[in-house]
């Protein structure tokens, strides 16, 4: 049986954490933050995220996870250990190195007291080459063991979705193996088995670099496939009975393309998509490589929030001293993490103008007041949100949204504009009683 220590509890580090415990597999947290250790101890989860705190409290009273800031006693007692350290972005795009290898130091300093053969999994999203360039000579060094016969060593991408990442974790659709040696690579299939047993997911093993590097294709492969069709939405836009999301839905079909991230809206953000495409993007300048689709997705996310702004400005002719009504703030719907959400901009460009700005979010209030403190009025429901407000602008997709009838916004505001930035409403409703605009949505499209 395999014992597992996990470096950093972060959303990914945690997750994997309770997940493992809760299989009865022997798990223990390590982070230097004192206080998310008694937090978690406590049976808390210190994020938004369903499920886990279940997960956490179940594996704690079942004695397979505790959570620690000890490493070298975790360490001793377990045989392997991933790494989950956070990977910040620098100001030119490129990524942070510095916990990735802080973390390899201290595990190489305790190898480098123990015995036993242990691997070392990088599970944290960083460029090609950290492993074998970076995070392997700390180790070697620190430990004074060689890499391959004394410890193996692994890259071991994730890819867990916030609002889903216990699932994600539990049923992922493939298994991502980068190996250092063969032996890494079987200790690390070993567990995997051990985990999943029957129903182990398709798995891959390859080179630390591919491992890296698929990571950040997956990503930069979906926020493009974003970037496409909310350009695509535009021309809709401009094309009288187009619309975006029936155009999606048919090529959706085609088993090339699928239905999966193609949904037109104000645009991605999230703590992942924005950070691993800029990092993508300043590795391939470091090896004189463009990579334009990527870049274009980008610029297309960059503008495409302002959409929203320009559509209030065209209904209401001017913006300032108008009362805009927001609906949703977190980057998406069931999670309060509020990290490049496109929410931001907008707020940022209604202020500029000089318009008065409410919101309401079931779960991201918090979080945007640390960011816009007296700025904006916070509402304490959908409704207060929109109640006299002159124009209303859709930002996140919440469920809760989706019980406002058109008669809910003609009642309670100044002016029933609604701007619908994630198709949440069906437009033949809406569109005959209010002042109704969707993103990607020509004039007079009905499927009639
Ligand atoms: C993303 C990836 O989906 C995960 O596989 C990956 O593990 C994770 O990043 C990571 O690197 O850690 P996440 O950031 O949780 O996960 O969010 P997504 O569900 O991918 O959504 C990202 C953004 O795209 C959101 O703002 C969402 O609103 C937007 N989106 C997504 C669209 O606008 N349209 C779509 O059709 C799908």
């Amino acid at each position: 049986m395999h014992e597992i220590t996990i470096l950093g509890l972060g959303y990914v580090g945690l997750t994997m954490a309770a997940c493992l415990a809760e299989q009865g597999i022997k798990t223990t947290g390590v982070d230097l933050d004192k206080e998310k250790i008694a937090t978690i101890n406590a049976g808390k989860s210190p994020i938004h995220e369903p499920r886990l705190e279940e997960f956490i409290s179940k594996a704690l009273k079942a004695g397979t996870f505790k959570a620690t800031s000890d490493l070298e006693n975790s360490l001793r007692t377990s045989n392997i250990t991933f790494v989950t350290v956070g990977t910040p972005s620098l100001p030119d795009g490129s990524i942070s190195l510095e916990y990735v290898r802080s973390a390899a130091e201290s595990i190489g300093r305790t190898l480098n007291r123990t015995q036993n053969y242990h691997l070392v999994v990088v599970r944290s999203t960083v460029i090609p080459g950290t492993c074998l360039e970076v995070v392997k000579p700390i180790l070697e060094k620190a430990s004074g063991k060689v890499c391959g016969k004394d410890f193996g060593l692994c890259s071991n991408p994730e890819f867990l979705k916030e609002g889903s990442a216990v699932q994600d974790m539990m049923r992922p659709d493939r298994v991502v193996i980068g190996e250092n040696d063969r032996r890494s690579g079987d200790t690390l299939q070993d567990f995997y088995h051990q985990l999943y047993e029957r129903e182990m997911p398709r798995l891959i093993r390859t080179s630390l670099a591919n491992a890296e590097l698929i990571k950040y294709a997956n990503n930069a492969f979906l926020a493009s496939k974003v970037s496409f069709i909310n350009s695509l939405a535009h021309l809709c836009e401009k094309t009288p009975q187009a619309d975006v999301e029936v155009i999606a839905e048919a090529i959706g079909l085609d088993p090339r393309i699928g239905p999966l991230f193609l949904k037109a809206g104000l645009g991605w953000g999230g703590s992942c998509f924005p950070k691993d495409l800029k990092a993508i993007l300043a590795y391939a300048r470091e090896q004189n490589i463009e990579l334009p689709i990527i870049d274009a997705a980008i610029r297309i996310n960059e503008i495409q929030p302002i959409w929203s702004v320009r559509k209030a400005k065209e209904a209401l002719g001017e913006l300032k001293g108008k009362r805009i009504a927001l609906l949703g703030l977190a980057f998406k719907p069931d999670t309060d993490d509020i990290r490049e959400a496109v929410s931001i901009r907008i707020i940022q460009r209604l202020l500029q103008e000089g318009s008065f700005v409410s919101a309401y979010d079931p779960a991201a209030m918090e979080n945007t007041r640390k960011l816009f403190g007296k700025k904006i009025v916070f509402a304490d429901s959908a409704q207060k949100c929109i109640q006299d407000a002159d124009c209303c602008i859709l930002i996140t997709e919440w469920q809760e949204f989706k019980r406002l009838t058109p008669e809910d916004f003609r009642i309670r505001m100044h002016e029933p504009i609604l701007i619908d930035g994630r198709r949440l409403y069906n437009h033949e409703e809406y569109s005959g009683k209010l002042n109704y605009y969707a993103i990607g949505l020509g004039s007079c499209a009905s499927t009639s």
